[in-house]
């Protein structure tokens, strides 16, 4: 049943803590339900904005819209098969208002690989593949087949369901068409995943390869599946650095690492040999918290907002802030920044503004 609350408090819904209000908030039970959610809409004459577990949105104010949310289900694990082609492969579907945490905790408890480096990271699974979410060397794209959900009318075209190949949805680095071409004309209602069985652990990041190795010793004797263990100590690393946003409002990154061209690289190198840089496809991938925090901006208060005093790459609200007051101080940082090293900095939650 399609749940709908007029002028609805988003306080609670968005993991940064503004005040917002929607015009219409709408909870669908299942995703059979979107067409009677888009006709009201319609009849309401306002957009509707699919809302997931709201940690990487900022609220710049009152909604004019259909918020819809998609209420989570159990996994269905007979819906969980293995494959016939790849028997060591697991092929698996979830609900988009499934949390990723959970999802996260369910997978690697059972044995399953795939998921383990991207423990803790907050929000809906039908959000994950907007921003492509990612840590640890690993990203949704590497376990990620397709997804499913809902083609909004245009130009004629009737809305319709549909299941996109991951391959066709622009999977990059915290980027996909989800958020370019595709945006606002696609409702996602369920994620294809293919995961595996086999050990194949990704300790790429030396923390997470150190750190693993110690627990391991402590718990030979437990019998934990080592997914279990990598999701584990990822969820240490993350608590030891990122805010929990029940406590201090955050929406993650506030940046995305900016990549630049290897001529570029070279010569900040010379400048600043210490930068940490990493391979990219088109150049060089900087760490954009480094860069933030040899401006000094780390513990930087601003009235209600700041820079989180662990990791430079957060931006925190500490409740009675606004927006702007976010967005002045994320443009004093992209300032500093571009007139210090020359590199320019991207923001990387979504800013709505309906
Ligand atoms: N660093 C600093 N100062 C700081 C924090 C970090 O100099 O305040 C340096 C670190 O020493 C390190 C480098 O910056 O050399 C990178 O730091 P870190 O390993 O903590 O990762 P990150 O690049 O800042 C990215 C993701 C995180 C993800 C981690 C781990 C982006 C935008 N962020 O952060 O994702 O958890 O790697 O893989 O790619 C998120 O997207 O919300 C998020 C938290």
């Amino acid at each position: 049943m399609v749940h709908k609350t007029a002028n609805a408090q988003l306080d609670q819904l968005n993991t940064l803590g503004f005040t917002a209000q929607a015009s219409w908030l709408v909870t669908a039970e299942k995703p059979e339900e979107l067409p009677e959610v888009f006709d009201f809409a319609l009849s309401q004459a306002l957009p509707v904005f699919p809302l997931g577990g709201g940690s990487n949105v900022i609220f710049q104010g009152n909604l004019e819209a259909v918020v819809l949310q998609q209420k989570p289900h159990a996994l269905d694990w007979s819906e969980n098969r293995v494959s016939e082609l790849l028997p060591n492969e697991v092929l698996l579907r979830v609900p988009a208002g499934y949390a990723w945490q959970q999802l996260v905790l369910d997978t690697t408890n059972k044995g399953y690989f795939g998921l383990e480096n991207l423990a803790l990271i907050p929000g809906q699974a039908g959000a994950a593949p907007i921003q492509n979410i990612g840590a640890y060397g690993v990203e949704l794209a590497d376990s990620l087949q397709a997804v499913e959900g809902y083609w909004l009318p245009e130009k004629g075209q009737p809305a319709k369901f549909d299941i996109l190949a991951a391959k066709d949805c622009g999977l990059g680095y915290r980027d996909s068409r989800f958020k370019q071409d595709w945006k606002g004309r696609f409702v996602i209602t369920a994620l294809q995943l293919q995961l595996s069985k086999q050990a194949e652990p990704r300790l790429n990041y030396a923390d997470l390869k150190a750190r693993l190795a110690i627990k391991k010793q402590q718990l030979e004797a437990v019998n934990q599946p080592l997914p279990a263990l990598i999701a584990e100590v990822v969820t240490e690393l993350r608590r030891s650095k990122l805010p929990d946003p029940a406590k201090l409002a955050n929406a993650g990154s506030f940046f995305k690492n900016p990549v630049i061209s290897k001529q570029q690289a070279e010569e900040l190198l010379k400048l600043y040999p210490d930068i940490p840089h990493y391979p990219a496809t088109n150049g060089c991938k900087l760490a954009a918290a480094w860069l933030i925090d040899q401006c000094g901006f780390k513990g930087t208060k601003r009235g209600n907002v700041g820079v989180h005093d662990q990791q430079a790459l957060v931006l925190v609200h500490t409740g009675g802030g606004t927006a702007k007051d976010l967005l002045a101080l994320a443009e004093e940082i992209t300032s500093a920044v571009k007139s210090r090293f020359n590199v320019q900095l991207e923001r990387e939650p979504e800013l709505v503004a309906v």
